[in-house]
């Protein structure tokens, strides 16, 4: 077994880094507390490669593989995990294009995509009556001639204002259930289309989320991905991948907290020594390190095996799973460990700790990886 990345593995994850250290963290606080939408920085991003990670280069991504996108998008989220879920979800969204669409769709808007003219992608599959059920969506598709004719609702849709395109959800066959649902690309301002407002979010404040509305939205026949009746499918492939983002950003939120954690530790003072020295912190920052290496290495496993295009449904659940559990532990220890100046927005943590929370909640809930988890074990147990 090997333990090495690669050099151009490290290459990106260093480039990343250095591009979140240097332009990302300074502003990441006040971007926050604005609610300000990164859009210069996401541009950026994809000029530095980081919008088609996993993306062929004849669609103008970096090619550089599932090993690599992980690494960056953490360092991304270690600065600002607002930024680093915009990132995630646009990579997913190249990626089901790439892996779905026609070789003229693929064409159209993947290098939009990786070149940052489209300034991200959104993945619209929840409905306000369906989170966790995704196969109960009510959204519907009609065929009318060369177009499709979308209309409902979904909402908490990452990016929905600012997408340049859409990957949308919708029943073609209300009979077939979940065999019924197919997924579309909508291209944003088409008519039909309409933005709903803008949630206020307990944290993720620099990232946009907003309902969505389709009334007779007309979208071309050639938009659908794959054929009628694989969207279910594409929804589920497309967030095992989008799994891995989430476990990644994770990672980045719970190493910005044990960072901040550890340098407070060795600076402030009490009864007479460093806090550090006390042996209730040092198991804090014990447990922290040690969860938070045990996350980065089920997450990069499940990457690898993304990456080899093997099997890595139950791997991606459970690097979701943990990851985002112990990122929430992790920050929240890193507030403890600051006291009361925890607790206040000068210092980042209580940030880290709002950023953490929704991620055991999006792209499937601790509980539905724990479901995903288990089927798959029991699966090939039979
Ligand atoms: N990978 C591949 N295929 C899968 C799959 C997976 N993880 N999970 C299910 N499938 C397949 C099944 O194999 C099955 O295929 P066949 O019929 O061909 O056998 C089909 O999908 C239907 O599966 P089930 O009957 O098991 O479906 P279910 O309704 O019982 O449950 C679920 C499926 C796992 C609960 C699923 O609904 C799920 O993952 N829910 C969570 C939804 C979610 O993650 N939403 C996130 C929203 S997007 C978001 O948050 C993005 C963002 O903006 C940040």
């Amino acid at each position: 077994m090997n333990f090495d990345i690669t050099e151009e593995q490290k290459m990106i994850r260093d480039m990343a880094r250095d591009f979140a250290k240097k332009e990302i963290a300074p502003v990441a606080g006040r971007y926050e507390r604005e609610g300000h939408f990164p859009k210069a920085i996401l541009k950026k991003l994809a000029e530095l490669g980081l919008m088609g990670v996993n993306i062929p280069q004849e669609y103008g991504g970096a090619e550089s593989g599932v090993v690599a996108y992980s690494l960056a998008l953490s360092e991304i989220a270690k600065a600002c995990a607002s930024t680093a879920v915009t990132m995630s979800v646009t990579n997913m969204v190249a990626e089901i294009i790439n892996q779905y669409a026609s070789e003229e769709t693929k064409k159209r808007y993947i290098p939009k995509i990786t070149s940052g003219e489209y300034v991200a992608g959104a993945f619209a599959l929840t409905e306000p009556h369906a989170g966790s059920d995704a196969g109960a969506i009510r959204t519907t598709a009609v065929k009318k001639g060369d177009k499709y004719i979308l209309n409902g609702n979904k909402v908490f849709i990452t990016s929905g204002a600012y997408a340049g395109c859409i990957i949308v959800y919708a029943v073609t066959d209300k009979a077939k259930g979940k065999k019924g649902i197919s997924a579309f690309v909508v291209e944003k301002g088409t008519d039909g289309l309409i933005i709903g407002k803008e949630e206020k979010k307990m944290g993720l404040r620099a990232s946009n989320t907003v309902s969505l509305d389709f009334c007779d939205c007309a979208v071309p026949a050639a938009n659908l991905l794959g054929t009628e009746g694989k969207g279910f499918e594409i929804g589920m492939t497309a967030l095992n991948g989008g799994r891995i983002g989430i476990a990644s950003q994770a990672i980045g939120i719970a190493d910005a907290a044990l960072e901040a954690a550890v340098r407070y530790a060795l600076e402030r003072q009490a009864f007479g020594k460093k806090i550090s020295e006390f042996q209730a912190i040092q198991w804090k920052i014990a447990d922290s390190a040690t969860t938070l290496d045990a996350a980065r290495l089920l997450t990069l496993r499940a990457a690898f095996l993304k990456e080899k295009k093997r099997n890595y449904t139950k791997e991606a659940s459970m690097a979701k799973l943990y990851s985002t559990e112990i990122a929430n532990r992790i920050c929240a220890e890193a507030i403890q460990i600051h006291g009361g100046y925890g607790y206040i927005e000068e210092y980042n943590v209580e940030r880290y700790y709002r950023d953490a929370r929704v991620t055991t909640i999006y792209e499937g809930t601790s509980e539905i990886q724990r479901i995903v988890i288990a089927r798959e074990i029991l699966k090939n147990a039979e």
